[in-house]
């Protein structure tokens, strides 16, 4: 059975909906570890060793976050910052070579104000690396619309958590299905 590590970056997990939603589904599956880099560092203090080890026995990284000015979470960069290391990532003893890894992203606009290929573009960064450490890469799992405010009304609630139903029933398709 593929080993996923579900890596869940959100500067204010406590009142996301879409992301938090998709964590714990993902959750209940018995081969995916889930660690909440914002719940385990909330001084940015990474424990690298630690990080390390679960990349290690982990087969596909999912990097679970919402798009945040077209980018990731700071503390998913500074997780790649340290984590990411020579002799670990990339360079002589390189040990990631062997793994899998794709963004799971949410987007509070829709999905029609993103230019065809736009989504493909900002996960360029994490492409790259993955192509600079020899780890394969999935183009990213997306979804649109997902937002919360405090005048939502109930239809564009449930619009949220439909959609991010669809998203983790396609995170699982993709689990399920990928070979190694
Ligand atoms: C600081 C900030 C920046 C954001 N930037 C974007 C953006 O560039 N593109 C976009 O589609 N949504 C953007 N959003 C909306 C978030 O992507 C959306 O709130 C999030 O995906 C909802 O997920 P959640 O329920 O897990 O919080 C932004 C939200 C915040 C708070």
């Amino acid at each position: 059975m593929t080993k996923v590590l579900l890596l869940v970056a959100h500067p204010d997990y406590e009142n996301s909906v879409g992301n938090k939603t998709i964590t714990i589904a993902l959750a209940e599956l018995p081969n995916v570890n889930v660690r909440n880099l914002a719940d385990l560092y909330p001084d940015f203090k990474i424990d690298v060793a630690a990080e390390q080890k679960a990349l290690l026995e982990s087969d596909l990284i999912i990097l679970q976050y919402p798009i945040y000015w077209y980018n990731m979470p700071p503390i998913l960069k500074q997780w790649f910052d340290k984590v990411f290391a020579y002799g670990f990532a990339f360079g002589d003893g390189a040990k990631l070579t062997n793994k899998t890894i794709m963004a799971s992203v949410t987007a509070g606009s829709p999905e029609n104000s993103y230019p065809e290929g736009e989504m493909k573009r900002i996960m360029l960064p994490v492409k790259a690396s993955a192509e600079f450490c020899k780890i394969n890469y999935l183009e990213p799992l997306a979804s649109y619309g997902i937002y919360s405010s405090p005048n939502q009304d109930e239809a564009s609630k449930a619009s949220v958590l439909a959609s991010a139903q669809a998203h983790i029933n396609k995170l699982i398709t993709i689990i399920t299905n990928y070979k190694f």
